[in-house]
């Protein structure tokens, strides 16, 4: 490697650090704004329990998977798959795939996070009176869009542990706690039981084959897997660092603050007589008015968290630049600065249709998809189906496949297990973590991911 090239990769300072960046990455608005908006999509409770059941089965040997491959490489997330001796087909599917969503998810990503700053500047100034009104006017959402992106360049190309790290570290503790400020006010508004109820009594006659991708999609969104990052973050950690550890905290830290989302959504939707399959508004309808109810300091409160959301976003944001990033640092040999710059204006430029969409342009506004019998309308919302959810779980597939069947996961098993004193020993039925982990990459995730895309497709039937 070139000096140059080993200069621009880095390496994270500490554990702690790595732990809050890849938590940084995945806590975003994956947790805040989409989970809550799938949930009420898909018939609350229900959907929840199948998401924790997502997360645990699938989500989190899949984070062990990309973390560990990224290590054992030291590689980008196509770099890895070429290391490994994965031929164009695997390097296409997993690797150019996953670089391909940490890009196109950027692109609208930045336009909600854009959102967010204008809600900020609006708690003091009240220039937002309804939120359709704004997201129609391309003059607001345009430069907020712009301004984020900025924001996220600046940050990736000040570098891994400089930049993002730094920052991480201190946003989401403070993030946690506003959250927790938030349900507070929520769960004792008028109404709100009715909210509470909805959100954690499972109905289990509202799940077919289009919720459980949803929230197979959701998992994998919300843990950043599938999207090449965290074979990236992976790369930059150091050998002594405990992979089964760190991932519980990561894995646990974001369902933790996705479930803690809903709690601060659905109480006040149902308290304020909201749709909660209101879609992809949802949050940005709500919040405000939770705001408002408190009895004093409510845009304090609603401004700091609008502030710590955009932030929440932004340690996500800057995960996705770095994908495509260090792949052009890896294996093109550019600088950080340049690579930063032109992935964030190109992101910036395929995202302005999405910005558009929400009113401003109605050719954007109107356009509409059907996917897989449930229509999709507005380019924002068919890029999130297309790249948030059916590319996500195509790369988790593939990367399974390719991990467990090609590869042979032992290689990779063995980079989970480095720094582990358990990992290899039989604790439940004489079965040891290491055996469970193979088991799980090989069978389970490809069988549960093909199982759901088969019966979204209408291949089988999984009406319950
Ligand atoms: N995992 C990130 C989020 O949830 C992208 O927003």
């Amino acid at each position: 490697m070139s000096i140059q090239a080993s200069e621009n990769r880095g390496q994270w300072g500490s554990k702690f650090g790595f732990i809050m960046a890849a938590a940084g990455s995945a806590v975003g608005l994956g947790n805040i704004w989409r989970f809550p908006y799938i949930t009420g999509q898909n018939g609350g409770g229900a959907f929840v329990f199948v998401y924790i059941l997502c997360v645990l089965l699938v989500g989190l040997p899949l984070l062990y998977n990309e973390t560990a491959l990224g290590r054992l490489t030291g590689k980008n997330t196509v770099g890895a798959f070429k290391d490994t001796g994965a031929n164009k087909f695997w390097q296409i599917t997993a690797g150019f795939l996953a670089l391909s969503v940490s890009f196109f998810v950027l692109s609208y990503y930045g336009v909600i996070a854009g959102w967010t700053i204008g809600y900020i500047i609006s708690e003091f100034t009240d220039f937002i009176k309804d939120f359709e009104t704004f997201r129609s006017n391309a003059l607001y959402v345009i430069p907020f869009f712009a301004l984020f992106m900025v924001i996220t360049v600046y940050i990736v190309q000040a570098g891994v542990s400089g930049g993002i790290e730094k920052a991480s570290k201190i946003l989401m503790p403070i993030l946690f706690i506003l959250i927790v400020l938030v349900i507070f006010r929520s769960i004792t508004l008028p109404g709100a039981m009715e909210g509470v109820k909805y959100y954690l009594t499972p109905d289990f006659s509202k799940i077919n084959g289009n919720t459980i991708l949803a929230a197979l999609g959701q998992a994998f969104f919300s843990l950043s897997i599938g999207w090449g990052i965290m074979i990236t973050y992976g790369s930059y950690l150091p050998k002594s660092n405990n992979i089964i550890s760190s991932g519980l905290w990561v894995g646990s830290m974001d369902t933790l603050v996705a479930l803690l989302g809903g709690l601060m959504i659905f109480p006040a939707v149902f308290a304020f007589g909201k749709d909660p399959a209101g879609g992809t508004t949802l949050v940005f309808q709500v919040l405000p008015e939770i705001f408002n109810a408190m009895p004093a300091g409510g845009n304090i409160v609603g401004a700091l968290f609008f502030l710590l959301l955009c932030i929440a976003a932004l340690t996500s944001s800057i995960s996705m630049i770095e994908v495509p990033a260090s792949y052009l640092i890896d294996e093109k040999k550019w600088s950080r600065k340049k690579a930063a710059w032109i992935i964030g204006i190109l992101a910036f430029l395929i995202g302005i249709p999405s910005a558009l969409s929400g009113g401003a342009s109605r050719f954007f506004t109107d356009m509409s998809i059907n996917f897989f019998g449930s229509s999709k309308t507005g380019f924002l919302d068919i890029m999130d189906a297309l790249f948030g959810t059916l590319f996500i779980v195509i790369v988790c597939l593939m990367t399974a496949l390719y991990v467990g069947w090609v590869l042979k996961p032992q290689k990779v098993s063995e980079e989970i297990g480095l720094g582990s004193p358990f990992y290899h020993k039989k604790l439940v039925f004489g079965i040891s973590p290491s055996q469970m982990w193979i088991f799980f990459i090989k069978f389970i995730c490809p069988i549960v991911i093909l199982l759901v895309l088969l019966a979204t497709i209408g291949v089988i039937k999984a009406d319950v």
